[in-house]
């Protein structure tokens, strides 16, 4: 400590954390939820933010996009910095008709073609899936908020531009809500090392009706998230 990655001291990651794909997300996310938010980490411009929430100690912090980025993040938060729960906040693309953008899809489980731990897992499909006390804690925070709120299995992606278009109508037809690019590997990592991680997701486009939620109202949707996340870290 620090690690190549995080350059906090020992005791300014807090055992809850938040992780947003976007480093000027964690800093918004901090500045708007949390009291008394200071920067934590800035390393590449990864930026981590801890505060409180009601008294509770958390930390909000950038995972890049893609699960290699995540990965690295969360492991360094996990085994050097004590993280024990793990809350994806990000956006995702509907996969199915029922949904529609500023929904929020939480993560039951995460299919995926492959993840960082492919090489640990090899022969074995591994279902990555989410910890139940945090997911029931946080569809319960969803509906007192009014959110229209999906739980079920998602479709961690490995690349946004995908050239293989068969894929998603695969996934779509196995019920798959949404697409995103990180939850799989998370979930694995908190698996690996007994920590509780959970994926809330906003929807931000759609697979189907090519509908995109317009950026003005995406800092709206995506505070309803944060505020779904920390209610089910500290119900
Ligand atoms: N995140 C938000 N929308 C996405 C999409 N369509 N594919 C992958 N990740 C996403």
């Amino acid at each position: 400590m620090p690690t190549p990655h995080i350059s906090a001291a020992q005791g300014d990651i807090a055992e809850t954390v938040l992780l947003p794909g976007d480093p000027y997300r964690a800093k918004w996310a901090a500045e708007t939820f949390l009291d008394n938010p200071r920067l934590v980490n800035e390393v590449r411009g990864m930026l981590g933010y801890t505060g409180t929430y009601k008294g509770n100690p958390v930390t909000i912090h950038g995972s890049g996009m893609g699960m290699p980025s995540l990965s690295i993040y969360a492991n360094e938060l996990i085994t050097e910095y004590g993280a024990k729960t793990l809350i994806r906040i990000g956006s995702c693309g509907a996969m199915q008709k029922s949904i529609n953008v500023r929904d929020v899809i939480i993560g039951m489980s995460a299919t995926t073609l492959s993840t960082p731990s492919r090489g640990i897992f090899k022969e074995i499909n591994f279902a990555p899936c989410a910890d139940y006390g945090l997911l029931e804690k946080a569809v319960t925070a969803a509906r007192a908020k009014g959110t229209p709120t999906h739980v079920g299995n998602i479709y961690s992606a490995d690349v946004f531009y995908d050239e293989r278009p068969d894929l998603n109508e695969i996934m779509i037809r196995h019920g798959i809500l949404g697409v995103e690019m990180e939850a799989a590997e998370l979930y694995n990592l908190a698996a690996r090392h007994g920590c509780r991680a959970l994926a809330v997701l906003t929807v931000s486009d759609h697979l189907i009706t090519h509908e995109a939620l317009p950026s003005s109202e995406r800092e709206s949707s995506f505070g309803d998230m944060v505020e779904i996340a920390l209610q089910a870290a500290f119900a």
